[in-house]
């Protein structure tokens, strides 16, 4: 389906979501249960107004035109299915992250406690469960505790997607609201599962929650389980920092996830203070020389005698590919199998300081990755899941369809899926953010001033994020292949 654009006065754009009464002509509406709901009719202006949009952009000039916005998200006062008509399902895909069992949680009792829903169906296992799996019945008692547990209590995978099986599934088992939980490849999918439901005249809402420890979605604040990351991480860090102060000439080095987005790797080192050098996948590093990692570990040593070092994953893998000749293999989810990057650089300082031979060190490696992804999520992140939940809700019992759900500026909107999926949030190693964090560790920035000119001459004015408002600029995000999950 082409964008939906409705555009007004000042340079004022809505990209906005689809809806079933898009393709489905006079569906019924009826009053939303919430009005009766003793919980809710305290609340004034409890329903969402149909003409409430957020922008995208807060930042803005005199003259600057509005620009692009997306529909608000919430309750409305007309529903498109009711309750005893609804038939959901959920699954989740990809990787874990602190918070899946929260969001898991929140749809069922979303459903059940503010529209009366009753029939919530667990996928299996990822997309593959649609048709090669048994599902399970989701009720709020079955869900009452899982958010107090890691991982996602439906399972997950990577791959699978087979459209037609999938949307044939669905039809079969009478679904008629699908809720999916993953990252950029899976809303991917999910959107090419809406557009199959569209082809078929279906009513279904297909509606994605976006989901990745590494942050790497564009236009939303943050991702759900990213503070817990970085919160987790602090405790690797300090472990690092207590061995290195414990031994002479000590490095505590670190790996952290962060597969193409050093975020974990740069929250986590800004808010630590005991990082001296952080390496991420957008700032190329070198080894040898002046201006060179060794230089700069020999220089911290002599000074302080200890350093903790943070790597992200997919930090200097140009590098590590020089040296290490392997095969490229890729994933289910069609991404790069990283080489280990921790690994590589505690041989490669080990050796260098081995054939120097004028300077004894110890290296502590820790790779606390998986430790960091499997915990449950905090309770900004649990406050954060919950709401992101709801909205979906919200959205799918109003008939929205073909849409992501995120917090933009603050505020919870629909997102129509080509928007999350085409290109990828990376750190601006160019922003003030990580000159924040090179001034914090006082590490080289291995940029030479030519590079600088360079980048800046591409760049567009920053638009604010929350999280970090000059993350997100549009020319400095990546392309990803197409690829589901
Ligand atoms: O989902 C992204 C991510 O957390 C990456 O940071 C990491 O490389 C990857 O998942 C690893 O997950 P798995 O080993 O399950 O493929």
């Amino acid at each position: 389906m082409g964008a939906k654009i409705v555009t007004g006065e000042a340079g004022y754009v809505l990209e906005d979501v689809p809806h079933l009464s898009d393709y489905i002509p006079d569906l019924p509406t009826y009053p939303n249960p919430l009005q009766d709901n003793p919980a809710y009719s305290v609340v004034k202006q409890y329903f969402v107004d149909d003409d409430d949009t957020i922008t995208q952009k807060i930042v803005v000039h005199k003259n600057t035109p509005r620009g692009v916005h997306f529909r608000r998200a919430g309750p409305r006062q007309k529903v498109y299915f009711e309750s005893d008509e609804v038939h959901a399902c959920i699954v989740t895909c990809g990787g874990l992250c602190p918070g899946l069992n929260t969001v898991i949680r929140e749809i069922v009792c979303g459903l059940n406690y503010m529209y009366g829903v009753k029939r919530v169906l667990g996928i299996d296992g990822g997309y593959r469960g649609f048709y090669a799996k048994n599902t399970i019945s989701l009720t709020p008692k079955s869900v009452n505790d899982i958010h107090k547990r890691g991982g996602t209590i439906l399972g997950t995978s990577r791959g699978g997607h087979d459209t037609s099986k999938i949307v044939d599934s669905i039809q079969d088992r009478g679904i008629n609201q699908v809720y999916i939980i993953g990252g950029d490849g899976t809303q991917r999918g999910a959107s090419v599962i809406f557009e199959e439901v569209k082809r078929r005249g279906l009513k279904v809402a297909v509606a994605g929650i976006p989901k990745t420890i590494d942050n790497d979605i564009p236009i939303i604040d943050k991702s759900f389980g990213f503070d817990t990351a970085v919160e987790e991480a602090q405790r690797a860090i300090n472990a690092a920092h207590v061995e290195s102060e414990s031994f002479e000439n000590c490095i505590g080095l670190v790996k952290l996830m962060g597969r193409y987005s050093g975020f974990i790797a740069m929250y986590a080192t800004l808010a630590s203070r005991d990082v001296d050098c952080c390496l991420i996948p957008e700032s190329p590093f070198y080894l040898e020389g002046p201006g060179g990692l060794f230089e700069y570990i020999e220089k911290r040593l002599k000074e302080n005698g200890h350093m903790v070092i943070v790597v992200a994953e997919g930090a200097g893998q140009e590098l590590l590919s020089e040296s290490i000749h392997s095969m490229t293999k890729e994933d289910a989810s069609g991404n790069k199998l990283l080489k280990d990057v921790g690994l590589w650089i505690s041989q490669q300082i080990k050796d260098h300081f081995a054939k120097k031979n004028k300077m004894t060190i110890n290296l502590k490696y820790i790779d606390p990755t998986y430790m960091i992804r499997a915990i449950p999520s905090n309770a900004s992140d649990n406050v954060y899941s919950t709401l992101l939940a709801q909205s979906a809700v919200h959205g799918a019992m109003a008939g929205y369809t073909g849409f992501t759900v995120g917090l933009v500026n603050g505020r919870q909107s629909y997102i129509p899926f080509y928007k999350i999926t085409e290109k990828m949030n990376k750190v601006v190693i160019t922003d003030r953010m990580w000159a924040r964090l090179l001034s914090s560790t006082n590490q080289p920035s291995f940029l030479s001033v030519k590079d600088v000119i360079e980048d800046k001459k591409d760049e567009e004015p920053p638009q604010q994020q929350v999280l970090d408002e000059e993350s997100c600029l549009d020319d400095n995000l990546v392309n990803k292949e197409n690829s589901f999950i």
